[in-house]
């Protein structure tokens, strides 16, 4: 079966960017046509779109949205509303790198076309956007291949967030090696850590697998440790919302302690990473910014008060990895092995020959 598209565009240069609203899962698939910036704005900074290439997407979407209006007077004007517009996007959340990649994917694309009209820019950057779900299912796809190789046949993974196909256009990336096993013939199982405070393993990774067909067990943050010592888990991988040029990266808060009792227990510790979310320009992790959000997300995360009032809370929405925890780096380009520094530029230089 085929996973569900998280984002795509209807109707004709009119139309808008259609979301699975994914805080309403798994309870209610429910879609949202967002139309204007504001919106895609808030899909993006309330998580009703999220993980980063889906927010990607979602910003160049938005990108076009914000512009599709417009009457400037000039080519000039034009561009600081497409400047303006990228300002406004990138604000909505800061860990994710694909956000300010796709937003100066569209400016580039608005600047280096000269001597289009407004109307030709605007009708360029919807394409762009467009294209850019495509492209994301063939680096999916990329990203599978590679990874399904690390998979044998009745193995058990574990995997932490979701870095699904509901993270992506349609496909995912730690998930993509999973469905690609999957189509090989291989039989799978995937332990899914339930991911606190906002819960996307056990409301979105679970409900994705399940919807695929693989069997997928939910276990709550605290119990990776033991199904480790237990010997339950053949590997783990997880996504990325920025690698640095060294291999350290950012994903979902908890990821960290998943890495670190990985090597403990001496499990395989991958990270899917598609280009678009390595951010070449950071020498390590200790440079990726990190969001912190909102105190009632720990204290009310079920719904009902789980703290007293007024207690302090700390709620950092991502941790860095050390790459010295990580097995293999699985891009769209190849699977990397340590090192991985000179396995990243490699990777970056190739892609500039070509
Ligand atoms: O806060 P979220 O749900 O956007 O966090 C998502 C993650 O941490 C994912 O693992 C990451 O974005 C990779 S998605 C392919």
């Amino acid at each position: 079966m085929m996973p569900v598209k998280t984002i795509e565009w209807v109707g004709d240069a009119d139309g808008a960017a259609r979301l699975i609203d994914q805080t309403l899962l798994p309870n209610e698939v429910r879609y949202l046509d967002a139309r204007d910036v504001e919106t895609m704005w808030e899909a993006v900074k309330m998580l009703r779109v999220r993980g980063a290439p889906a927010i990607g997407i979602a910003a160049a979407f938005g990108m076009y949205l914000a512009v599709r209006d417009a009457t400037p007077i000039c080519r000039d004007e034009f561009l600081s509303e497409v400047d303006r517009a990228a300002a406004y996007l990138n604000t909505a959340r800061p860990t994710a790198v694909n956000l300010s990649w796709a937003t100066r994917r569209i400016q580039s694309l608005v600047a280096a076309n000269e001597d289009a009209s407004v109307s030709e820019l605007k009708e360029l950057m919807l394409e762009e956007a467009i294209a850019m779900i495509e492209e994301d299912n063939a680096v999916c796809r990329a990203i599978g291949e590679y990874g399904a190789a690390l998979i044998n046949d009745g193995d058990t993974w574990l995997t932490h967030c979701n870095a699904g196909g509901l993270a992506t256009a349609q496909f995912g990336t730690a998930t993509a090696p999973i469905y690609t096993a999957l189509e090989q013939g291989k039989r799978i199982h995937v332990y899914a850590d339930e991911t606190r405070p906002l819960l996307q393993g056990a409301r979105l990774t679970a409900w994705e697998l399940q919807q695929a067909g693989i069997p997928v067990t939910v276990i709550t943050d605290n119990m990776a440790a033991t199904v480790m010592a237990q010997g339950r888990i053949h590997g783990v991988i997880v996504g990325t919302d920025r690698m640095a040029a060294n291999g350290d990266f950012a994903n979902k808060i908890g990821t960290l302690g998943v890495a670190i009792l990985a090597k403990e227990f001496n499990v395989p510790f991958y990270v899917a990473a598609p280009t678009s979310s390595i951010d070449m320009t950071l020498a390590s992790g200790d440079l990726i910014p990190i969001e912190e959000r909102r105190p009632e997300e720990v204290t009310e995360g079920f719904g009902k008060r789980t703290a007293p009032y007024g207690v302090n809370v700390y709620n950092p929405a991502f941790d860095v990895t050390p790459h010295r925890y990580l097995s293999g780096i699985i891009t769209e380009k190849g699977l990397i092995r340590p090192p991985f520094d000179m396995g990243l530029q490699e990777v970056f230089d190739q892609e500039r020959a070509s």
